[in-house]
């Protein structure tokens, strides 16, 4: 087995409660003290004591259901969520495309996000001017490329997401649902390029419901459910397995 570059040890998040003054705000100033006491005690367990690592040149897959703590577990890898518990371990440059647009500004054209979000992937601008046309290229956006991105779809961020970070050089890239939206055009050239990267040896993490995709994408896979981790091996058994648990 190779070095692994991500380790979860242990790992746990809680997200804060909020609740609702469901008593009126008579009751809540009267019972402040105790009200105070459960906001103190309630958090929501996003994820419990997950373990794992990723070698290096492994197409990582994680699945589950909606609210599972897919994105959180990206979220973690990528340092954007600091873990409540346990250790989170990385080595090498982070290459996320995790929510659909963030990272991006509404008011700037295509063409500026793709150098904020080179810059912040931490190139120097020139690196990112060498690939501007390239990427411009791939997105296939068109004119669209110079207009703010607050007037873009889902589908056109979406492309210009992709397209930024598969021209970048990842060390590690993080894939959120990419697959999820834009039409299956654009969705098969993702997964092209996606096999390239296999190919190429760069570490990916690829969480996605496009069970097809992750087959053919993903070494190994994670399967998380209500939090926790259900199945970590190989991919062909872990989606069999997810599979038939949603056969009724
Ligand atoms: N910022 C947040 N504050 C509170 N709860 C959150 C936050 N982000 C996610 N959650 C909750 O944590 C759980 C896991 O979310 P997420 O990791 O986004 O799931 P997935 O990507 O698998 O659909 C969900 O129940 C979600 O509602
Ligand atoms: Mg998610």
């Amino acid at each position: 087995m190779s070095e692994s570059v991500i380790t979860f040890d242990n790992v746990s998040k809680y997200y804060p409660l909020y609740h609702h003054l469901t008593g009126g705000f008579k009751h809540f100033l009267f019972n402040f003290p105790q009200w105070i006491r459960t906001l103190k005690h309630s958090r929501f367990n996003a994820l419990c004591n997950i373990s794992f690592e990723v070698s290096k040149g492994e197409s990582f897959g994680i699945i589950g259901r909606n609210g599972a703590g897919k994105s959180t577990t990206l979220g973690l890898i990528a340092g954007v969520l600091n873990p409540s518990q346990g250790k989170v371990a990385v080595s090498g440059r982070i290459s996320p495309l995790l929510e659909l647009g963030a990272g991006f500004h509404p008011e700037l054209t295509g063409r500026e996000n793709i150098i904020l979000n080179g810059v912040l992937m931490g190139l120097l601008r020139v690196e990112v001017m060498r690939k501007i046309n390239e990427i411009i290229a791939f997105s296939e956006l068109g004119d669209f490329i110079d207009q703010p991105i607050r007037m873009y779809s889902s589908g056109m961020l979406a492309r210009l997401g992709f397209s930024v970070v598969a021209h970048l050089d990842p060390e590690i890239l993080l894939i959120d649902e990419i697959l999820a939206v834009g039409d299956i055009e654009f969705q098969k050239k993702c997964v092209d390029k996606l096999m390239d990267f296999k190919k190429k040896g760069i570490t990916m993490v690829f969480v996605s419901h496009s069970l097809d995709s992750v087959k053919m994408i993903c070494d190994r896979t994670l399967w998380i459910e209500n939090h926790v981790v259900k199945m970590l091996g190989s991919t062909e058994e872990v989606v069999g397995d997810y599979a038939k648990s949603y056969a009724v």
